[in-house]
């Protein structure tokens, strides 16, 4: 009888944090921005794959791929090569004013994931998510020559003034930096498992839409409205999918008022769901479209290069010569960092053991890890919801009478990450699980061990 090798588990070779990561965190408490936060004491050296080891020697699995940024995991050989084969070549020139081949291509390439016949796109590129959402915003209130935006609550769309302002998830964002951007307004997400408005799982979508319509006839000129910003699938607010009929309606909605249809694709985005885009797992259902107008994306389009992109139907972009521009957006090697991203989302190149590619991927072993999650619910009452698609999935912590129990989530996430899972929170009870897309079953299962052994102790 052959006996199969014992997966890969995560080896902790000192107690958390071991001597050089508490030494490197003391000196980070002394001269980085008081802003930053430091929840887990962890110090990482190098990556390979899943797996990502500190400065003691402690290798974790990873579940939270820097917030769903390291879509092909750490130092993945083919981004690496490419990378390497840029910087020799050159690294910058500024594409505001220049073209360059490896933009020009991405551009083309990107926009071949939500063309439709006669319906050409356009792509801006930045550095950020919160610059896309900038970009977005700015050409949502050009093309119109309105200045309305309306954003949702629970959102979060980056940091910077006009990101901020749309950003409705912890008013933490907003203290003391105001005034931020006026003729901003927050309506609910339809979140099924917390249905707002007094509405149902099933009915929440429509009653959102209502909600935006009564605001139309009583406090927002529908005529001002510029732009309905939306992530179609939330995820800093609790990685919350909406109900299937949501954003077609909203569709419908924004084309009877002339409104643009924003769908940030920031975290849910670049195969994180199964899908290039979040928003494909409901248009072109039962008959229904609910193709945006514009695209913002960033995070996981370039395995943690910094690049974004805001994409835009052509009939849409329309502001003039010299209107927006970025000294760095579209550096070519991120640029190089995406094209390599995207030849393993695709598929162009094959990652072992990954089927025909990392958005296929995506979307099995999420599968699998959703089922397993599901099943647990029967020996952890406390877990509430579980949901997403793909690899984007969220887990929501309940106190016995089914309120939120940030509390127990925390413990939770504290107890997988002494175990060696590194894991991210999100809205109010929620841990995500966002792993890179190359995670295998076999590496899933072990994380999922790990969340199994962690939870067994809080019951
Ligand atoms: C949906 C969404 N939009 C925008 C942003 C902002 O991205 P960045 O931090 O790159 O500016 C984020 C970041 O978490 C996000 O999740």
């Amino acid at each position: 009888m052959t006996t199969l090798p014992k997966p890969r588990q995560p080896e902790l070779k000192t107690s958390l944090p071991g001597p050089k990561t508490a030494a490197i965190m003391e000196r980070d408490s002394q001269h980085l921005s008081t802003s930053y936060m430091r929840p887990y004491p962890f110090v990482p050296d190098h990556g390979e794959g899943v797996w990502l080891t500190d400065v003691d020697g402690n290798t974790m699995l990873d579940f939270f791929a820097g917030i769903a940024v390291s879509t092909t995991g750490h130092a993945h050989p083919h981004v690496v090569r490419a990378v390497q084969e840029q910087v020799t070549r050159f690294t910058h020139v500024c594409l505001t004013d220049y073209p360059q081949e490896i933009t020009t291509s991405l551009a083309e390439r990107m926009v071949r994931h939500v063309e439709k016949p006669g319906e050409k796109w356009r792509v801006f590129f930045g550095n950020s998510g919160a610059e896309a959402v900038e970009a977005a915003v700015k050409l949502a209130r050009n093309h119109t020559g309105r200045s309305h935006i309306i954003s949702t609550i629970g959102s979060f769309h980056g940091r910077t003034y006009g990101a901020i302002t749309l950003t409705g998830s912890k008013t933490k964002y907003k203290r003391g930096f105001g005034p931020l951007l006026p003729n901003v307004s927050h309506v609910p997400y339809p979140n099924p498992f917390r249905p707002p408005l007094g509405a149902t799982a099933g009915t929440c979508g429509q009653a959102v839409i209502d909600h935006i319509e009564g605001l139309f006839q009583t406090i927002i000129p529908a005529d001002e409205v510029a732009a309905i910003i939306i992530e179609p699938m939330q995820g800093e607010g609790g990685y919350i999918v909406p109900p299937a009929d949501f954003l077609p309606k909203l569709r419908s909605l924004c084309d009877r008022h002339g409104i643009m249809l924003i769908f940030d694709e920031v975290q849910a985005g670049m195969g994180r769901s199964g899908k290039m885009y979040s928003f494909q797992h409901f248009d072109g259902q039962n008959g229904m479209n609910c193709q945006p107008d514009i695209i913002t994306v960033a995070k996981g389009i370039a395995s943690g290069m910094p690049i974004s992109a805001m994409l835009a139907k052509e009939s849409v972009m329309t502001w003039p010569v010299g209107s927006h521009g970025s000294t760095y957006g579209g550096n070519p090697v991120a640029a190089a960092a995406a094209h390599a991203t995207l030849d393993l989302l695709e598929g162009v190149v094959k990652h072992p053991g990954c089927g025909d590619s990392l958005m296929e991927n995506a979307a099995q072993v999420g599968e699998f890890i959703m089922a397993e999650l599901k099943a647990m619910q029967v020996e952890f009452p406390f877990i509430g919801d579980v949901r997403g698609a793909g690899m984007f999935i969220g887990i929501e912590f309940v106190m016995p009478d089914g309120r939120p129990d940030g509390k127990l989530r925390d413990a939770a996430s504290m107890a997988m990450f002494e175990r060696g899972l590194l894991n991210l929170d999100c809205g109010e009870a929620v841990i995500r699980i966002s792993p890179p897309l190359i995670l295998t079953r076999e590496e899933a299962a072990t994380g999922l061990e790990i969340m199994r052994d962690a939870l067994r102790t809080l019951k």
